[in-house]
C-alpha cells in the first residue's frame, strides 16, 4: 500500500462486487483513496484523517443479526460520508432508520428522479437512468434525513442530512450504466468533502518511488519481466527507484508474438537496470509436448516459468525483494475470496518459494489497467510499450488450441502479425482493446489454385472492454476483415480459412483457453 500526504478518501468495503471500481472512479476524479475493511476501527480512521468516507455495497441484509455494521461513532466525527447500496442501508440502520425487504426488487437500469437542490446532483438533470441492484430498501429514514432521489418502486433512492454531511445512494454511481454517476461522485468529493483534486499519476510515481527506496535500502530486487504493460511499468518504476539494484529476468518462453522478444530486449537493455533474457523455448515446448488440456497447459507453463526463473535467480545469489506486476483484475479473476476460478493466471499466487527473499513488492496491485498505462507514460515509457495490448502470461500457448508445436506457433505468429498490422493500418488499434489470432487446430477442406487443401482454420478475436472482466466483440469493418482474411490465406502457409469470433464475455472468455 502506498501512503500519501495528499487529501484522501477512505472507501470502507462491505464486500460488494464493485468496490474497487468505486476506488478507481474516485481516483479518476483526481482524489487519492484507499480501500479498507468496514471493520477498520474509528481510532484508526481518525488517525488517517480522510476528507470523506464512502461505504460500499455488499451482499448482506443489514437487519440480519450477523450483517456487517458500522459503529455509530463514525457519524460523530464530522467526516462527510457517502453510503452506496448496502452502504446507505448500513448508514440508515446505524442511525435509527428502518431497512426492510422491498416489495419490488430493482435490478439494472432504472429511471430515477433527482432533487437537484442536493449538492450530490448539482448541475445535473432532474431525471436519468441509474443502475440498481437491491432487494432491500429504506422504509424509514433516520431523523434529520430527507429523500433526494426516488424511482417508481423506491421512495429513497438517495438521502441526505446536509447539516451532518451524511449522504446515501441506493443505486451504483460507479458503474457506467448510471448516467452522470461519475459526476455525482465528483460532486460528493469536491462540493461536500472539499477535495481539490491533488492526486495525479505524477504524485503516485513520486510517492511510490520514495517508499520503494525506503523499503529496499541497499537491497537487491528481482523482477520477472514479461514485456507486457504491467511488468514493464513495474520494471520502470522499480528501476527509477533503485536503479541497478534491480535485476529483470525476461524468460523468453518461445510463446511470444512475432518479434516481441527482441522488442522487449530493445526497450530495456539500455536502462540502468540489469536485464537478463533467457532463451527457454526448448524447455517449454518439451514440457508441452502431447498436452492438450488448457488448464494443464497453463499449469505446466506456470511451473516451468518458475523453474527457469529459479535457475536464473540462483545465479544472482541472495535477493531481498521480489517484484510482482500484479494488477487488480488479475487478483479477482484468479479466484481470490469466493469467486470461482475460471483460469489459472500464472502471474498470481504462484510465488516462488525457492528464492530466499525478505518480501514481495507489488507496486501496481491496486491499479486498474488504465491507471497503469497513465503511470507508464508518466514514467516516460515509450507509447508502443504502454499501449501494448494485454498478453496472457502463458502466451500463444493458450491461443493454439490443443497441443502446442513449434510449427503451429509459427503459423499463428504470422497470422497474428498480419491481423495486428491491418488493424493498426486501419487506425483501429486504440479503439479495439484486445485483438489477436487463434489457431483453432481444426482443419477443413479448401481449394487453392486448382488443388484441394486441407489446412488450419484461424479465428480472429477482437474485443472492446473497460476492465477485461466483461467484453463485447469489436465491430471490425468488413473491408478490414476482408483484407486480413485475404492476406492470411495468401501469405501464411497452412491456413485456408478465417473466422471471426462474435461472442461477448460472458459467456465466452476473451482468450479461447
Ligand atoms: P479471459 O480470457 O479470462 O482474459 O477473458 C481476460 C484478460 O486476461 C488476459 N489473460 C491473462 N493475463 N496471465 C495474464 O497476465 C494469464 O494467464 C492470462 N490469461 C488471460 C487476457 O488476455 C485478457 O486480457
Amino acid at each position: 500500500m502506498i501512503n500519501t500526504k495528499h487529501q484522501s478518501i477512505l472507501v470502507l468495503d462491505f464486500g460488494g462486487q464493485y468496490n474497487q471500481l468505486i476506488a478507481r472512479r474516485v481516483r479518476e476524479c483526481g482524489v487519492y483513496c484507499e480501500v479498507h475493511s468496514y471493520q477498520l476501527s474509528p481510532e484508526k480512521i481518525r488517525e488517517m484523517n480522510p476528507c470523506g468516507i464512502i461505504f460500499t455495497g455488499g451482499p448482506n441484509s443489514v437487519y440480519l443479526p450477523d450483517s456487517p455494521r458500522v459503529p455509530a461513532q463514525l457519524f460523530e466525527m464530522g467526516i462527510p460520508i457517502l453510503g452506496i447500496c448496502y452502504g446507505i442501508q448500513a448508514m440508515c440502520h446505524a442511525l435509527g432508520g428502518k431497512v426492510a425487504t422491498a416489495i419490488t426488487s430493482e435490478y439494472g437500469k432504472t429511471q430515477t428522479q433527482f432533487d437537484v437542490s442536493s449538492p450530490l446532483f448539482h448541475g445535473l438533470p432532474s431525471s436519468g437512468i441509474t443502475w440498481m441492484s437491491h432487494t432491500d430498501y429504506i422504509e424509514k429514514q433516520p431523523d434529520g434525513f430527507r429523500s433526494v432521489a426516488h424511482t417508481d418502486h423506491c421512495p429513497v433512492a438517495a438521502m441526505e442530512c446536509a447539516d451532518r454531511k451524511l449522504y446515501g445512494i441506493q443505486y451504483h454511481p460507479e458503474v457506467l450504466h448510471t448516467e452522470n454517476g461519475l459526476q455525482m461522485l465528483h460532486n460528493f468529493l469536491y462540493l461536500i468533502c472539499g477535495c481539490t483534486g491533488d492526486w495525479t499519476m505524477e504524485d503516485y510515481a513520486k510517492t511510490a518511488i520514495a517508499q520503494i527506496r525506503e523499503k529496499v535500502g541497499n537491497g537487491k530486487v528481482l523482477l520477472a519481466l514479461s514485456g507486457g504493460v504491467d511488468s514493464s511499468v513495474a520494471a520502470e518504476l522499480m528501476s527509477k527507484a533503485v536503479g541497478n539494484q534491480l535485476t529483470c529476468i525476461f524468460v523468453d518462453h518461445g510463446l511470444m508474438r512475432k518479434n516481441e522478444g527482441d522488442e522487449v530486449e530493445a526497450a530495456f537493455s539500455g536502462s540502468e537496470l540489469n536485464f537478463v533474457r533467457v532463451d527457454a523455448e526448448k524447455r517449454f515446448l518439451d514440457r508441452l509436448k502431447g498436452v492438450e488440456e488448457p488448464e494443464q497447459k497453463r499449469k505446466i507453463i506456470g511451473e516451468e516459468f518458475i523453474r527457469v526463473f529459479e535457475d536464473e535467480a540462483r545465479r544472482i545469489g541472495k535477493v531481498d525483494y521480489l517484484v510482482q506486476g500484479t494488477i487488480y483484475p488479475d487478483v479477482i479473476e484468479s479466484g481470490s475470496g469466493d469467486a470461482a476460478v475460471i483460469k489459472s493466471h500464472h502471474n498470481v499466487g504462484g510465488l516462488p518459494d525457492y528464492v530466499d527473499f525478505k518480501g514481495i513488492i507489488e507496486p501496481l496491485h491496486l491499479l486498474f489497467k488504465d491507471e497503469v498505462r497513465k503511470l507508464g507514460l508518466e514514467l516516460g515509457l515509450p507509447d508502443y510499450l504502454v499501449w501494448r495490448q494485454p498478453f496472457p502470461g502463458p502466451g500463444l500457448a493458450v491461443r493454439v488450441i490443443g497441443e502446442v508445436t513449434r510449427e503451429k506457433l509459427n503459423i499463428l505468429r504470422d497470422a497474428d502479425f498480419i491481423f495486428r498490422d491491418e488493424i493498426r493500418k486501419a487506425g483501429l488499434d486504440r479503439e479495439i482493446h484486445q485483438y489477436f489470432a487463434v489457431l483453432t487446430s481444426m482443419r477443413s477442406v479448401g481449394v487453392m489454385g486448382d488443388g484441394r487443401t486441407y489446412d488450419y482454420t484461424v479465428a480472429l478475436r477482437g474485443v472492446t472492454t473497460t476492465d477485461f472482466m466483461t467484453a463485447d466483440f469489436a465491430r471490425i469493418p468488413y473491408p478490414v476483415l476482408e483484407t486480413v482474411s485475404a492476406r492470411i490465406v495468401n501469405e501464411v502457409k497452412g491456413v485456408n480459412r478465417i473466422v471471426y469470433d462474435v461472442t461477448t464475455k460472458p459467456p465466452a472468455t476473451i482468450e479461447w483457453e
